[in-house]
């Protein structure tokens, strides 16, 4: 049986995306565009938040695990060699009297009667073969010596770096180069928010193992990065592992297992932890015709190693992030939307209020903000009634409210509030840094 979803429509999500400032459609006053998504003031913040705990996990929590940031735009003979030019492909079918067009292999997301034949089935063309990359010119002239790709993933600038990564520092088979960046791809269907998006952001890492080690790696990574989300408060019931049948599996992969969501159109992936074997060196080894063998210091043996590649989209992680937290609820009869999000994430970590504009509120408050800015993402706000604050940063998901009051200016206490529990409690002033400290846990 399935679990339930936070709500059952993505477009609850949307409505409060858009409302709070996490996140607008692209060029918006020119009508959008489709696929490509802005993220605001709220939303930057939680996507650095994203991104960082990615970077603290994979990254600087690990010995074995270095970091590059490599060029979007790369050679050309990258993607021949990779098999992004001759594999990278979707099928796509059009309706000839509506024009509709869709992934064939995602027919069901269409709807099924056609507009323009007073509602009939849809006239099918010919599935036809459709690469997913973008092409531009390198330099001012436009012609076919100077083509060059957006990546659409960021996984080669890994594999193309390995020699330059063996040659300057001292890793150790088993060991990963892990990276964060933007890819590219002409998606043919966009549907469902930021879920599949022409401009996205990776989050990727290639891990180098011996051949014969890989499967148990694939093992530890497909558990650790389910983890990484539950750990980060994703309900462990929207989460699973869904394991690759052999004929859907990429080019490249012996194995792959997807850690998919519980979203309110269903089980969808957010994570894909594949093994891809030696495939991307030897390719790459054959034509840049570059020695990329690993060389043991201790035995002397040489292999190629293969690879484990946990690889996340950080905008599909921002999307599950927010539907996982997004709660309504009835306080006294009132309706409460509120963003239980990690306060890891939480893109204001503490708001601070005056309970009044006025008898010396907003100087304390402000002093208050300005010592709890130092240690964590502080917003002051003295607009409208306390109850309508307290609403909208349950919204933005900030986790803590401090309100400044009569008593305040009396014995150097403030009210803490709760988002989740909604308790309150008065603390001194000065203790306020360490009761933080002690809730969120840094
Ligand atoms: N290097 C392997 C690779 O790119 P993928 O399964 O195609 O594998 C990895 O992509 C992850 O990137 C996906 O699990 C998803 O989170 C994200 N992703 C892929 N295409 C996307 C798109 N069009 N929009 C948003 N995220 C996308």
């Amino acid at each position: 049986m399935s679990p339930a979803a936070t709500t059952e429509s993505l477009d609850t999500i949307v409505s409060l995306a858009r409302r709070r400032g996490f996140i607008f459609p692209s060029s918006e006053i020119y009508g959008g565009l489709g696929s490509c998504y802005d993220y605001g003031p709220l939303g930057v913040e939680l996507k650095r938040n994203v991104k960082d705990a990615w970077w603290r996990s994979m990254v600087q929590l690990r010995d074995d695990i270095v970091g590059i940031d490599a060029s979007i735009i790369m050679h050309p003979k990258v993607w021949e060699a990779s098999g992004h030019v001759n594999c990278f492909h979707d099928e796509l079918i059009e309706c000839s009297n509506c024009q509709v067009r869709t992934r064939t292999d995602q027919i069901d997301q269409i709807e099924p009667k056609c507009k323009a034949n007073k509602g009939s089935e849809h006239a099918w063309g010919e599935p036809r073969q459709f690469n997913l990359m973008f092409k531009t010119h390198l330099g001012p002239v436009a012609d076919s010596g100077n083509e060059v790709y957006l990546r659409p993933e960021t996984a080669q600038g890994i594999f193309v770096n390995f020699k330059n990564i063996m040659d300057s520092t001292r890793v150790k088979v088993p060991f990963g180069i892990a990276q964060q960046g933007k890819s590219f791809r002409n998606e043919i269907t966009t549907r469902r928010f930021t879920f599949r998006m022409a401009e996205f952001e990776q989050m990727e890492m290639e891990f180098f193992v011996k051949p014969g080690e890989d499967e148990e790696w694939f093992t530890f990574w497909r558990n650790e990065r389910l983890n990484w989300f539950a750990n980060l408060g994703v309900n462990r019931d929207r989460l699973r592992h869904r394991d690759h049948e052999k004929d859907e599996l990429a080019h490249y992969s012996k194995a792959c297992t997807d850690v998919e969501y519980y979203f309110p159109f269903g089980w969808s992936e957010i994570e894909g932890i594949a093994s891809r074997t030696d495939f991307d060196l030897k390719q790459h080894s054959e034509h840049s015709k570059k020695d990329l063998l690993y060389r043991d210091q201790v035995t002397n043996e040489t292999f190629v190693p293969y690879v484990i590649e946990p690889a996340l989209g950080c905008d599909r992680a921002i999307l599950t992030f927010l539907a996982d937290a997004y709660k309504e609820e009835d306080i006294d009869g009132n309706k409460r939307t509120v963003l239980s999000l990690h306060p890891r994430l939480a893109p204001t970590k503490v708001a601070v209020f005056p309970l009044l504009r006025k008898d010396g509120h907003p100087e304390k408050a402000k002093e208050v903000y300005k010592v709890l800015r130092e240690n964590y993402q502080c917003f002051y706000d003295e607009a409208g009634n306390i109850g309508k604050r307290y609403r909208r940063q349950d919204e933005a998901g900030t986790p803590i409210c401090v309100t400044v009051d009569h008593q305040t200016l009396e014995d150097q206490t403030a009210t803490v509030r709760d988002r989740d529990s909604l308790e309150q409690s008065r603390v001194k002033i000065e203790a306020l840094k360490s009761f933080i400290f002690e809730k969120f846990g840094f």
